[in-house]
């Protein structure tokens, strides 16, 4: 007889306590911080740690400018603004991404313009860009969401012939690769997320923007520090107390910079670790019916910031919806000690916000005089996106220092949930 479902009181899998958080903390990591604390000026300590990490990122990248952030939002706000964008212009990105990609947008006054997703990466659709482009759109932002790298040749062309400029959301994709260039080097500026669960992170909250473009870096610099340029621990040397333009208070901290940069050193063995780690799930659960694992495009290389993974009720012959099916999965997998969830649960267009409209107040920006176009954000509008979140969830836990060891055992909890359907629906 098959064994019992935890679910339905019998054993789970996955014995608790065994599986390690994100991120995986070493001493040496904990030495970066101490040197901060235990340095004589801290003050000083600012300026070697942002100078260090703006260096060792652009190093890592080979771009040629860097800015620390305080988040990843604050990073792409960063993008809009260096590019120029602002009340009246529109940006092209996509309907399956975290709000923050279009909250950068609309911090400057832009309005967001959403796009369907690719069925199998949950990337943008290049194939449906053009028709959202207008005489209004200044720039393109694929999102490299879940570590998947966006289709960049396509996105770069279709800009190219728009003249358009291309911002990478790369939030969650440090050091993954399209046909062998790094995500956040392709575009005219990236923004990268250093918050607490990204592949490189401070620890708590942060963010890196880049660019190779100088003027682009400088109108960053600006934005970032209160419309003025001026180095972290030089402010009695540097600063002016005259706004140079519209400023916000995106620096990063000195702890979480020191911790992003002992993090870096050992950013790549981190990733192989994740992907073999997810390798290995893909190539056991995708022998199991009525389980979709991840696509993965031969000129991509992704870094599984979340390890995603879908349900096909008609593979089985049940005449359920996606949803209904992959609830009743998830609750069993739980019960397993298997750690699963969701992330988004609509496109963001059909959030709040964007039906309500009602942004600084008033209607702003989408009321204000500048803009001369009418989006309109429908939920049926995203049918694939749509799809994709109602049929999938993550698995979390796939992060160093876990293991195969750890892999088998979510293998097995798949498995065994799967074997034992009938008793769930
Ligand atoms: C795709 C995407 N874009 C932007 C962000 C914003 O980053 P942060 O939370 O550091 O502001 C995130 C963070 O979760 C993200 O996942």
């Amino acid at each position: 007889m098959a064994e019992k479902l935890a679910i339905h009181g019998g054993r789970p899998t996955v014995p608790p306590g065994m599986i390690k958080p994100w991120p995986h903390i070493t001493d040496e990591d904990r030495r970066a911080v101490m040197e901060v604390l235990e340095a004589e000026d801290i003050n000083e300590q600012r300026r070697i740690q942002f100078e260090g990490l703006s260096r060792e990122w652009a190093e890592y990248l080979g771009v040629r400018y860097c800015i620390p952030t305080n988040s990843g939002t604050a990073a792409l706000h960063m993008c809009v603004a260096a590019l120029g964008i602002g009340p009246g212009d529109e940006v092209i990105l996509p309907a399956f991404t975290f709000w923050a990609s279009a909250a950068a947008v609309l911090h400057h006054n832009a309005i967001p313009v959403f796009v369907d997703i690719e069925p199998k990466t949950f990337c943008i659709d290049p194939s449906k860009i053009e028709e959202k482009i207008s005489e209004r759109t200044k720039a393109i932002m694929p999102v490299h969401v879940h570590g998947m790298p966006a289709d960049m040749d396509p996105i770069l062309e279709i800009a190219g012939r728009y003249g358009l400029k291309v911002i990478e959301d790369a939030a969650q994709a440090h050091g993954a690769r399209y046909k062998g260039r790094l995500c956040g080097t392709m575009g005219d500026v990236a923004g990268f997320s250093m918050q607490m669960s990204k592949p490189l992170t401070t620890g708590s909250e942060g963010g890196l923007f880049v660019t190779d473009d100088e003027l682009y870096y400088k109108r960053a610099a600006l934005l970032q520090y209160f419309g003025e340029l001026v180095i972290p621990g030089r402010e009695r040397e540097d600063q002016e107390y005259n706004a140079y333009g519209l400023g916000w208070m995106y620096r990063g901290d000195v702890f979480g910079q020191a911790f992003a940069r002992s993090q870096l050193r050992r950013l790549d063995e981190y990733n192989a670790w994740r992907i073999r780690n997810c390798n290995f799930l893909t190539e056991h659960l995708s022998k199991i019916p009525g389980i979709e694992t991840p696509y993965v495009p031969p000129e991509r290389e992704p870094v599984y910031y979340n390890y995603v993974v879908g349900v096909k009720p008609e593979e089985l012959g049940l005449d359920v919806h996606p949803r209904v099916l992959r609830d009743k999965v998830q609750e069993a997998l739980k019960a397993e000690g298997v750690p699963v969830g969701l992330w988004q649960r609509m496109p963001v267009p059909a959030q709040e916000v964007f039906q309500a409209k009602v942004g600084y107040g008033r209607g702003c920006p989408w009321s204000c005089r500048h803009y001369s176009g009418r989006v309109e954000y429908r939920e049926e509008d995203y049918p694939v996106a749509k799809a994709f979140l109602d049929s999938h969830f993550y698995v979390y836990g796939i992060n160093p220092p876990n293991r195969l060891e750890l892999m088998k055992l979510y293998v097995e909890a798949f498995e065994k949930v799967m074997d034992n359907l009938e008793e769930l629906i």
